[in-house]
């Protein structure tokens, strides 16, 4: 049970304050005096950008309509939702929506990790301390040990659970009733759950990647959380160099932030956003120094491939889970690379994004 992160966030109650407590004045939301108890580190900042209620949440249209139906329909009918599954890249708001549905549903969140539930007994304490209603996050759920994978088959289904007292001949098995819960998973790679897992989830729902005017709104919403002045084209620059990604949107605010605060008035406009990220080595197409590793692995190591990702993991230095994961889900919807059975191939674009000629014959040339 030693490894279980068990945090409990009650996010009841109809409509507290959204978004934190922004600050009053931009002028003291920048730096110069040091205060120790100010919102300062950057998990601290990122808690308060997440949205709390389905309203609040920007973009991602048809998660929200989905999760809206399926969480109005349970509290007509007085009952605890479905168990969702929500899958996608990082960064896209899995964890926010899991808050967001607790939120909704004014119960109490529990959260989790597959990879903090090695042993069933873990799972077994969390499931068993759950009460009527509460909303149970298992964060990257594909990383889940196998029987704990099964025993959640169980309580999912029929809100019961084995547990097994005792060891060899002598052990028993004793059922244990479980309070009606509401299992949310999130994984990046839904790829990787087993059909029963996945069959169990009433809903699924794809996050997918945002578009600008979507993330411009993030930035926006963000700049005003945190007390800083933006113009509107600078916002839309930072979003159309977010990689269709939130959390990448609101750290690169923070970062042109940094830079408006050393090198200008805070106030960020569009030539502080250009000379910022070029500081911080995020090219136009708002790609950072890994994907254009992978992308020069790609097409001058092995002349565009097809190349198999492991082989690109190593080339850039990284696990081939993060690649995979992290990089190659934004290349490939920038039509950078395609996908193919004997690994990965650049596009044309990915060649003149590096400055170069596709030879005959590359894809989208
Ligand atoms: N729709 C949104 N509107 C505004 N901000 C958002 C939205 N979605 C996500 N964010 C911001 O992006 C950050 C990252 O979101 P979140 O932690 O929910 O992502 P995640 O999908 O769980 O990522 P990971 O797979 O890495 O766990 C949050 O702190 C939040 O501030
Ligand atoms: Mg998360």
């Amino acid at each position: 049970m030693a490894n279980v992160e068990k945090t409990e966030f009650n996010l009841a109650g109809p409509s507290g304050p959204t978004g934190g407590t922004p600050p009053t004045d931009p002028a003291t939301a920048r730096r110069g005096t040091i205060n120790p108890h100010a919102l300062n580190t950057e998990t601290d900042i990122e808690t308060t950008l997440r949205p709390r209620s389905l309203a609040e949440f920007i973009g991602q249209p048809k998660v929200r309509d989905q999760l809206n139906l399926v969480l109005t329909g349970a509290k007509n009918r007085n009952v605890t939702p479905d168990h969702v599954l929500l899958s996608g890249p990082p960064g896209l708001g899995k964890t926010t929506m899991a808050m967001i549905i607790a939120y909704e549903m004014g119960t109490s969140l529990r959260m989790t990790s597959g990879p903090a539930l090695e042993r069933t007994g873990d799972l077994a304490a969390m499931l068993s301390n759950l009460m009527e209603g509460d909303v149970l996050f298992i964060d990257e759920i594909h990383r889940m040990a196998r029987p704990a994978e099964e025993m959640l088959y169980m309580a999912m289904e029929d809100f019961r659970i084995d547990v097994i007292v005792g060891k060899g001949p002598g052990a028993t098995s004793i059922p244990l009733e479980l309070a009606p819960f509401t299992l949310v998973g999130a994984t990046t790679r839904s790829g990787m759950l087993t059909g029963p897992l996945r069959d169990r989830f009433g809903f699924t729902a794809q996050m997918e990647f945002y578009d600008t005017p979507d993330l411009t709104q993030v930035v926006s919403r963000a700049a005003k959380i945190i007390g800083v002045g933006i113009d509107p084209d600078a916002a839309v620059e930072i979003a159309s160099r977010s990689r269709g990604t939130p959390r990448i949107a609101n750290r690169l605010l923070r970062r042109v932030r940094d830079y408006a605060d050393v090198h200008g008035t805070g106030h960020i406009d569009l030539q502080a956003v250009r000379a910022a990220l070029i500081v911080f080595d995020v090219d136009a197409m708002g790609l950072d120094r890994l994907d254009r590793a992978v992308l020069t692995a790609l097409i001058k190591g092995h002349g565009g491939g097809p190349v198999g990702v492991s082989t690109l993991a190593i080339a850039v230095g990284e696990e081939a889970s993060t690649v995979e994961e992290v990089c190659e889900p934004y290349l490939v919807r920038a039509g950078m690379i395609t996908r193919t059975g004997r690994g990965r191939v650049a596009t044309a674009a990915a060649w003149r994004h590096l400055g170069l000629e596709p030879p005959e014959g590359t894809i989208g040339s």
